[in-house]
């Protein structure tokens, strides 16, 4: 088990109602808000207004039309925003898309330097304004981590950058408030909260038990509630399990002792960059087609407990059985969760040239690869995504 510093300075308010708590909650940093949502699926939800009832003694304004794959124009707009109105407090409502904006709105608020320049050197980040969060879909595990991904498509990259300021101060997550995201947001979050957890299990750390063993937990946690969300997308208890597994997915206990050397979410990214594609979705393609291509005689052991513990493959030859795993885990994504089954149904067309994609995605990793479970040269990262075709 390596060494590790765990600090995840955000408080959480889960379940119904939990929204009641918002004014004492933005009381506590100021009366100035900003409102940052997306589209409106949040005024179809009533949350909007909810907000404003709750919120009646301070002055909002509002940042909205935050899309997925948020763009740093959007960041650029909330910081002006900020700066011209005097923001005390930014309240995210919304998905990962929304609060990551958030993230880069609130760096930039108090910063002299463009957005986008905070994005590609966080250290740069000093100071920033505080975030609150009421998180409604479960999948990024933003409202309770330290980073942002912004997309900037003059230059066609997609951007994580981590600072500790950027937890969200309170994140308000009420599973009743997922119950309108449709079904291939659904299932395209469950397959994110699955890859953020299998990119941290898949480790050559020794003595990790507590990462491994709560890993596997999520995972089976995942693959019981996620088929209900489709169908029967109003049952509580896969929405509040499938809502906290995506929070303990990504807040720090996983990498807790295994580190984090991630392979999926560097191939993934690039790829949404260029043709703006669903991150969850294009995950539940990347991770069997990276398990398939890694697997090998050193790894092969903690495939196969994959595909025994979560999936319950009885196979007694190790390899085979760490075969068999890989192909439930395809199906589970495709057939039962009914994601894309390749890159055309996602939306990447066929004739896209894959391998400068895969040299482009390694070029900007340090050392010129991806550190991850294996590591990945542009040429595996190339024979993977044809393996997604
Ligand atoms: O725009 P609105 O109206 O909000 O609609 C959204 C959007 O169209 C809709 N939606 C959200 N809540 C809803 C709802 N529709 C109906 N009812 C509700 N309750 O869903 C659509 C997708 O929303 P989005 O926020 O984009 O999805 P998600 O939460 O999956 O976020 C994806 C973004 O997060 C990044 C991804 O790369 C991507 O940009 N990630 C952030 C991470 C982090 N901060 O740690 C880690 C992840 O690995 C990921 O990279
Ligand atoms: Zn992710």
């Amino acid at each position: 088990m390596k060494n590790f510093t765990y600090y995840v300075p955000t408080k959480i308010h889960f379940g119904k109602n939990q929204i009641q708590h918002l004014p004492e909650e933005v009381a506590s940093f100021g009366k100035r808000v900003l409102l940052v949502y997306g589209a409106g699926s949040i005024k179809t939800l009533g949350l909007y207004d909810e907000v404003y009832r709750l919120l009646d003694d301070c002055t909002i304004v509002e940042c909205s039309g935050i899309e997925p794959n948020p763009r740093i124009d959007s960041v650029r707009k909330g910081v002006k925003l900020c700066k011209t109105h005097n923001i005390d407090v930014i309240l995210a409502v919304g998905g990962g898309s929304v609060l990551d904006a958030s993230k880069g709105i609130a760096a930039g608020a108090l910063s002299k330097e463009d957005p986008w320049e905070l994005t590609l050197d966080a250290k740069k980040i000093k100071v920033a304004l505080p975030i609150l969060s009421v998180l409604t879909l479960s999948a990024t595990g933003s409202e309770m981590d330290q980073t942002a991904v912004i997309t900037n498509p003059e230059t066609k990259s997609k951007r994580g950058f981590a600072s500790d300021l950027l937890f969200p101060k309170v994140s308000i997550c009420d599973p009743t408030y997922t119950y309108t995201v449709s079904a291939f947001q659904s299932a395209a979050g469950v397959a994110d909260i699955m890859s953020h957890i299998m990119e941290t299990f898949f480790h050559h750390e020794e003595g990790c038990d507590i990462s491994d063993q709560v890993a596997i937990d999520l995972l089976k946690t995942c693959v019981k509630y996620g088929p209900v969300l489709l169908d029967e997308p109003d049952n509580y208890e896969a929405r509040a399990n499938i809502m906290w597994a995506g929070t303990w997915a990504i807040n720090g206990f996983l990498v807790a002792g295994p580190g984090k050397k991630w392979s999926c979410h560097a191939m993934q990214h690039i790829l949404s960059a260029y043709y703006d594609v669903t991150h969850g979705a294009t995950l539940a393609l990347l991770e069997p087609a990276w398990l398939a291509y890694i697997l090998n005689d050193t790894n092969k052991d903690r495939i196969a407990r994959f595909a025994r513990e979560v999936f319950h493959v009885e196979e007694e030859n190790t390899r085979a059985c760490a075969t068999l795993g890989i192909q439930k885990l395809y199906a589970f994504f495709t057939e039962t969760m009914k994601l894309p089954k390749n890159f055309e149904e996602l939306g990447i067309p066929t004739d896209a040239n894959l391998e400068a994609l895969a040299k482009e995605c390694v070029k900007v990793r340090p050392g010129g690869h991806i550190d991850g479970y294996e590591v990945l040269e542009a040429n595996d990262v190339y024979e993977i995504y044809k393996r997604c075709m």
